[in-house]
């Protein structure tokens, strides 16, 4: 008689607990799967805040100076003066819708690659010519800030099956930073070499503000500017990085920056031996 009731006091006691035990493991899933959504809707808010301000600048300043500069061209009196103003606004228009061009490509390339759905148009290509032609565009803005630019790029680069608008997309956006993040009379190197295996590596090195580690993984975000880079004076969605590496990534290659805060800046492009490798 006493052992039944032991017996039934012990099932009893077993069956609370092992009730509050399941019910305390539910608690902290709920919490801990809680937790989770709220972080991943914070880091959503915050890209999306970052997407907001960058784009709302982004696309309010080129779209001001092209309704500005209509408008002054309508109100303009007829005469020989009127038309050489009507010919430099129009440049400035022309350039505004040029940006506002390379904004939304920007966008769309960004929301192809996060995807999944962008497609490569891969052809045989010399990069001797694609480096050269993303000197050629870049070469403006580096005489405006008087940089010496140092280019070093060998004649026996290997043909490789890459997509060349592609490759020269990322080469300018590395260019680019350079010049903008470097300040006037800095020294910018542009350097290739054939790499071990066939492949071909690409480097950017800069003299400009550099980046300490935790701000290079903000710039690899999308959207990520560094503060203090003067980045919001600087044109640029912040995207550019972010593209570059999906892009690379597509060949099979990779980006991998090296930089020291007020030191300097160097970004190396990798390209494997058949630009596929490892995709
Ligand atoms: N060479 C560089 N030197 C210093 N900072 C850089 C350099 N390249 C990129 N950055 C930082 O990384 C950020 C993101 O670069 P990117 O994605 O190309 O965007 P964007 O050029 O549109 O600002 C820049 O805004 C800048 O703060
Ligand atoms: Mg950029």
């Amino acid at each position: 008689m006493y052992r039944r009731r032991k017996i039934a006091l012990r099932d009893s006691l077993l069956s609370r607990y092992s009730e509050t035990l399941g019910e305390m493991m539910m608690r902290r899933r709920n919490e801990v799967a809680m937790k989770a959504a709220r972080v991943e809707s914070e880091l959503a808010n915050r890209t999306k805040s970052a997407f907001l301000a960058t784009m709302s600048h982004e696309l309010k300043t080129p779209l001001n100076s092209i309704i500005g500069f209509s408008d002054v061209i309508q109100s303009l009196k007829d005469g020989p003066q009127a038309q050489a103003q009507s010919a430099e606004y129009a440049g400035h228009i022309a350039k505004s819708g040029r940006r506002l061009l390379e904004v939304v490509n920007d966008v769309l390339d960004i929301s192809k690659i996060e995807s999944g759905s962008f497609l490569l148009n891969r052809q045989p290509t010399d990069l001797l010519d694609v480096a050269d032609a993303a000197v050629e565009i870049i070469r403006g803005a580096i005489l405006a800030k008087e940089q010496a630019l140092d280019v070093r790029l060998p004649n026996d680069l290997p043909m490789l099956e890459v997509d060349g608008k592609r490759i020269k997309q990322i080469l300018v956006n590395l260019l680019s930073n350079a010049n903008k993040f470097t300040p006037e009379r800095g020294r910018i190197a542009f350097v290739a070499m054939r790499s071990q295996g066939g492949g071909v590596t690409f480097a950017v090195a800069d003299t400009g503000c550099g980046m300490s580690n935790d701000e290079i993984a903000v710039a690899l975000k999308p959207f990520g500017q560094v503060q203090g880079h003067l980045s919001r004076t600087q044109e640029g969605t912040g995207l550019g990085l972010t593209i570059a590496l999906g892009l690379a990534r597509k060949h099979g290659g990779d980006i991998k920056i090296d930089s020291k805060p007020g030191t300097g800046t160097t970004v190396f492009l990798t390209l494997p031996p058949d630009g596929k490798s490892a995709a």
